[in-house]
């Protein structure tokens, strides 16, 4: 099992990241230190870590306000902390939003990741007991017919903005390793869900749009399937992979919970309702089919044998589990909500870290 003395998380204000950096210290049993690295785009939010912060925070997690494009930022960071473990999340990753405008992604998720791998690779040297992490995405594998799998294997084949630049990253990543030597694990998975997910996306924007009366946009015919894993389940399997993950590989992670996004909006419906003391269907009226996304890939689903087999990772909760403790996080977190969708977070972080900056 590999150890590490500090660990720079980029994007540890984003949704995965926070949740990442709690599992690390509340879960892993890890001694050493957290770095969070991030830019604080509309998606980073230092409120989903205010616990960590108050219990760790100058001692054992700290914060970075970098760019991971400023490869002088980032080099400072890691001359400062020493780093010895990247893990590297920081992305635009929003697909609706690449559509629109792409040039962000291109940016950080490709100029970014290139810039991170420099550094590592200028700050590291040769060190072998080292490590940098990528973690990406089911989507750079296409878009799959009724049948058939995703394997570690299987051809890249992206087909939006975003599902490229992250296709590109990936492949700039096992690169750096067949290249320099740049000691890599990479890990692809599929569509997460769980509390501090930014409510622009399909599970946190439905359950708000329920609460709120508002009408449920589903694109299309509601039949494109994804498979859902619960994001602390996701942040156990990066944790086994950067510890135990052979040097080079890559480990598909999945929830093995398919579902057409109809299914996904009714059942959210009936939780939701559940919780709030309303009739089973109360909110089912609200679902509205809107015109459908460019692009859309019909089917994603993922084999993640590999990580259950070699590494002894399975995941920890039903589908309906997860979504009722989605659902309660998001009805008992309404200054959360507020603060994401107010700005108001950014205040605070104002007034927190402008020292620091
Ligand atoms: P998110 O959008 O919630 O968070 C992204 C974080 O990265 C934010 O804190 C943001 O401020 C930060 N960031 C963005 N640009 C940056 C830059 N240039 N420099 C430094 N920080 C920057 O994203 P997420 O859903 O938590 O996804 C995290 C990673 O996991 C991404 O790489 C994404 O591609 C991948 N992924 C996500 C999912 C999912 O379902 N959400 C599934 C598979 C893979
Ligand atoms: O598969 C992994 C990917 O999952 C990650 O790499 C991305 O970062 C993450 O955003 C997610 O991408 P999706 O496009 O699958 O997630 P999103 O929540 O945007 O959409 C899920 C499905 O729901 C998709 O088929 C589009 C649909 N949808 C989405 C929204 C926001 C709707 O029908 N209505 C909506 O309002």
């Amino acid at each position: 099992m590999r150890e590490f003395k500090t660990i720079l998380v980029t994007g540890g204000a984003g949704f995965i990241g926070s949740n990442f950096i709690r599992h690390v210290f509340r879960k892993s049993g890890y001694k050493g230190k957290a770095v969070n690295l991030d830019k604080l785009t509309y998606a980073g939010n230092l409120l989903s870590l205010t616990d960590i912060e108050k219990e760790y925070g100058g001692t054992r997690y700290f914060f970075e306000h970098v760019d991971i494009c400023d490869k002088a930022g980032v080099m400072k960071t890691l001359k400062d902390t020493g780093a010895d473990c990247i893990v590297h999340f920081a992305a635009e990753s929003h697909v609706d939003r690449s559509i629109t405008g792409p040039g962000e992604f291109i940016q950080t998720n490709l100029i970014g990741t290139f810039n991170l791998l420099e550094a590592a690779r200028e700050f590291w040297k040769d060190r072998k007991d080292v490590l940098f992490h990528h973690i990406s995405t089911d989507e750079v594998y296409g878009s799959l017919g009724d049948i058939g799998y995703f394997f570690e294997d299987t051809a890249y084949d992206p087909r939006s903005p975003y599902s490229a630049s992250k296709a590109g990253s990936d492949h700039l990543v096992m690169a750096y390793h067949h290249t320099y030597g740049l000691p890599v694990t990479l890990s692809n998975c599929s569509n997460n869900y769980g509390p501090y997910h930014f409510p622009e996306k399909l599970i946190p924007l439905m359950i708000l749009n329920c609460f709120e009366g508002k009408p449920l946009p589903v694109y299309g015919d509601g039949m494109n399937v994804r498979d859902w894993l619960y994001v602390e389940d996701h942040a156990s399997a990066i944790w086994k992979i950067i510890t135990d993950g052979k040097i080079g590989d890559k480990y598909n992670v999945g929830g093995e919970n398919e579902r057409p996004n109809l299914e996904v909006v009714n059942l959210i419906c009936e939780i939701a309702a559940g919780e709030n003391g309303k009739p089973k269907d109360e909110y089912k009226s609200l679902i509205t089919y809107v015109k459908d996304r460019p692009g859309h890939d019909r089917r994603y689903a993922i084999n993640c044998d590999k990580l259950k087999k070699e590494l002894g990772w399975k995941q920890s909760v039903t589908f309906e589990d997860g979504l009722r403790q989605t659902v309660r996080w998001y009805l008992n977190n309404p200054e959360w909500i507020e603060s994401v969708r107010s700005g108001e977070y950014r205040k605070w972080i104002e007034k927190n870290y402008a020292a620091r900056d």
